[in-house]
């Protein structure tokens, strides 16, 4: 029976320490080993585990060459018979964006679990270990695939996941979808079915990083104008996001700004900038709009197509 799951260490503040046990926000991130936050956690037990540290940083620092690192251990992990499912243990400041990306890239048909924390390894009542607990029991369902975020007692879908609190422990939400789990004492209950997609691949990502298209997100707001626009498509980039008040809707006077920008051969896609819900009604007669998507994985998705196309 396969039964190992790997766990892979990119840092966050699971990871973080702070120099006072009480302190939960004055701590540094990603100072501590995969090694020692499993060795944290003895109720992970005698099943058999993996540990491998991918990389060691606050997730606000991530960058493409990380991801590329990633999702590239992911697979190969992924490949082995043995291999169960994969834990990442990840900074909560953009484990959404991670969790998106991969999914993009891997749809992968057996479990990767990305978890963290909101308080450093230190606290008094540190919530890594019970997130990292949990995770490993995603890892391990029967049936379970695809990537999720398993954070506070639920499971979220890479698709779903919304990073929706600065400081509480339940940080993270599911919106209108809901969570597809909850994870008690171990054990899962179900609500929806586990994230299906179809995976873009490894080869689409197999680029130095540093040469990836340049996708930016803009926000429409009071008084929005072409300006940042403007300065945008001037200095070369690739690529623009704009994450609309309400249902998708654009200032009278960046919306021309935009336009000039796809004149010029810069893609534009719109999204909604509310935390909840998703652009409704037909938008033929405006610019493209990525309907259910956050402006950050509308950016990744934007970015991963324009990978797609050569030159
Ligand atoms: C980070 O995102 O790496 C720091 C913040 C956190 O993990 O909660």
């Amino acid at each position: 029976m396969p039964s190992t799951v790997v766990i892979l260490g990119t840092g966050g503040t699971i990871a973080g320490t702070a120099k006072n046990a009480a302190d939960n926000v004055g701590y540094t991130a990603a100072q501590r080993g995969i090694d020692e936050l499993v060795a944290a956690v003895p109720q992970l037990g005698e099943a058999p585990l993996e540990l491998e540290q991918v990389a060691q940083l606050d997730s606000k620092d991530m960058d493409y060459a990380t991801w590329q690192r990633l999702a590239q251990r992911i697979e190969l992990h992924l490949a082995r018979p043995e291999v169960v499912g994969i834990v990442v243990t990840h900074g909560t400041d953009t484990m959404e964006e991670t969790a998106w990306f991969l999914q993009r890239v891997l749809a992968p048909a057996k479990p990767v679990v990305l978890t963290g924390a909101m308080r450093p390894s230190t606290a008094l009542q540190a919530d890594g270990p019970q997130n990292l607990l949990d995770a490993v029991a995603v890892a391990r369902e029967p049936g379970a695939c695809g990537v999720v975020v398993a954070f506070g007692g639920l499971v979220h879908s890479a698709h779903d996941v919304r990073k929706v609190h600065t400081y509480r422990l339940d940080a993270f939400s599911s919106g209108d979808a809901g969570p597809i789990a909850r994870i008690e004492e171990g054990r899962l209950r179900r609500h929806r079915l586990w994230p299906v997609g179809s995976a873009l691949g490894l080869a689409r990502i197999n680029f130095d990083p540093g040469s990836w298209p340049r996708v930016e997100v803009i926000s429409g707001h009071a008084a929005s104008d072409g300006f940042i626009v403007d300065a945008l498509v001037g200095a070369g980039v690739h690529g623009i996001v704009v994450a609309a008040p309400g249902n998708g809707s654009l200032h009278r006077a960046l919306e021309p700004a935009l336009r000039r920008a796809v004149t010029a051969g810069v893609p534009v896609w719109r999204c909604s900038r509310c935390a909840g819900g998703s652009l409704v009604g037909s938008f033929d007669d405006k610019l493209p709009a990525a309907p259910t998507a956050s402006p950050w994985q509308a950016r990744i998705d934007l970015m991963l197509s324009l990978l797609a196309t050569p030159g």
